[in-house]
């Protein structure tokens, strides 16, 4: 019955199994609650009020975000406090201050001395009702942020005390944890990433600070941390869907995985070895980060129309703009006839949900199916 309304759906489209989201969001709220912190989700993957409202059962909480059209969308949604954790541009500001007179207790980042004064100069001039500002500390050399005993952690803490302006505290993410291949490794890294910062809190303590937050998050640290001691709050994200990404790292397993790309059979090529389908680079993104782990999914491993992934392990070997090309042994192309609905688990669910603007919601208990929309753009 369910496989005959997925089946009508117009494709490619995304498709989430309700039972497995709502696993992956208890799993990691419990265990958030077990280290002691508070969890602020990322709400970068999923960009949707409807999972939020899941992660906080029914009710409002603290979120993270990765686009100011995300803290538009959500505190529309009556989210207000909110994380904007990537680096602002003064350019931008004048719509963060828009936010926070309108009651949005936003929380900017920024990593640089010259950004700290643009934005403590802003608020002269916007006013800046409660926004508070986070430094960026870089604890793995994975991309933006100050390394932890960098002097500028002090001085710009100091800039961001002028002008209604408030040092909120330290936040980090721990993105070398992707490239990271075992357990031991992941937790190695989780430990890295909480001693750097509570030493790097510490010291603005010793500085005369008082209510640091300190923020940490992914998906792959927040599992495998073995404590939290000095963190505050965890950022994690892609844990909602997980992604054959996170399955390779050992976060997840492969039926945990909730999100799938629906897609129909448009063309067979016994001659060629391959079927054609309709979710080629756009509807799976050209996310190809399981290419350096221990198994290669291509762009992603092919599932049947119940998303059970099909015992011959086929995977989407090569992508244009709205074909994607599935490898098959000649033999099996009789099982394959044109119009058969397939579906894919993707590699990393934040790049493959991005180019879609609403999800497709299937109970496999209750057999009924929703729409919920995304929020996309900047
Ligand atoms: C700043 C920041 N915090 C938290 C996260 C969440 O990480 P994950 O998606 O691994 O949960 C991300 C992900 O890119 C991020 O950029």
């Amino acid at each position: 019955m369910l496989n005959d309304s997925i089946a009508q759906l117009p494709t490619p489209c995304l498709v989430v199994d309700r039972k497995k989201l709502g696993h992956n969001i208890e799993r990691m709220s419990a265990r958030a609650r077990s280290l002691g912190v508070t969890l602020r989700p990322h709400m970068k993957t999923t960009k949707s009020v409807d999972v939020a409202r899941l992660v906080f059962e029914g009710g409002i909480g603290p979120i993270t975000v990765s686009t100011l059209k995300e803290a538009e969308y959500f505190s529309g949604h009556g989210f207000t406090d909110i994380h904007y954790a990537v680096g602002i541009s003064p350019d931008k500001l004048e719509r963060a201050f828009a936010l926070s007179r309108a009651g949005v207790n936003l929380i900017l980042t920024l990593d640089d001395p010259e950004v700290a004064t643009a934005v403590v100069s802003a608020a002269a001039i916007h006013g800046a009702g409660a926004l508070r500002v986070a430094i960026e500390i870089d604890t793995d050399g994975h991309r933006a942020g100050l390394v932890p005993d960098d002097e500028r952690v002090v001085s710009i803490a100091r800039t961001l005390t002028r002008n209604n302006i408030r040092f909120h505290g330290l936040m980090t993410h721990a993105g070398e944890s992707y490239n990271v291949h075992d357990r031991t490794g992941l937790e190695a890294h989780a430990e890295l990433e909480r001693s750097a910062m509570a030493t790097c809190a510490s010291r603005l303590r010793a500085e005369g600070f008082r209510d640091i937050v300190v923020s940490v998050g992914s998906t792959p640290t927040l599992t495998a941390a073995r404590h939290l001691d000095g963190v505050d709050e965890v950022r994690a994200g892609v844990y909602m869907f997980q992604d054959l990404f996170q399955s390779n790292l050992s976060v997840c397993s492969l039926p945990d995985l909730a999100l799938t790309v629906l897609t129909t059979v448009i063309g067979r090529r016994p001659d060629l070895g391959f079927l054609i389908v309709d979710a080629g680079g756009l509807a799976m993104s050209k996310d190809r980060g399981t290419a350096s782990q221990h198994t290669d999914y291509g762009y992603g491993l092919v599932c049947d129309a119940s998303g059970a992934p099909l015992p011959q392990r086929l995977i989407v070997g090569n992508v244009m703009q709205e074909h994607g090309l599935i490898s098959l042994p000649a033999a099996d192309f009789g099982r394959f006839p044109l119009g058969t609905k397939l579906r894919i688990l993707p590699n990393h669910a934040c790049m493959t949900a991005a180019a879609h603007d609403h999800y497709h919601v299937i109970d496999t208990e209750s057999g009924s199916m929703a729409v919920w929309p995304r929020c996309n753009g900047w």
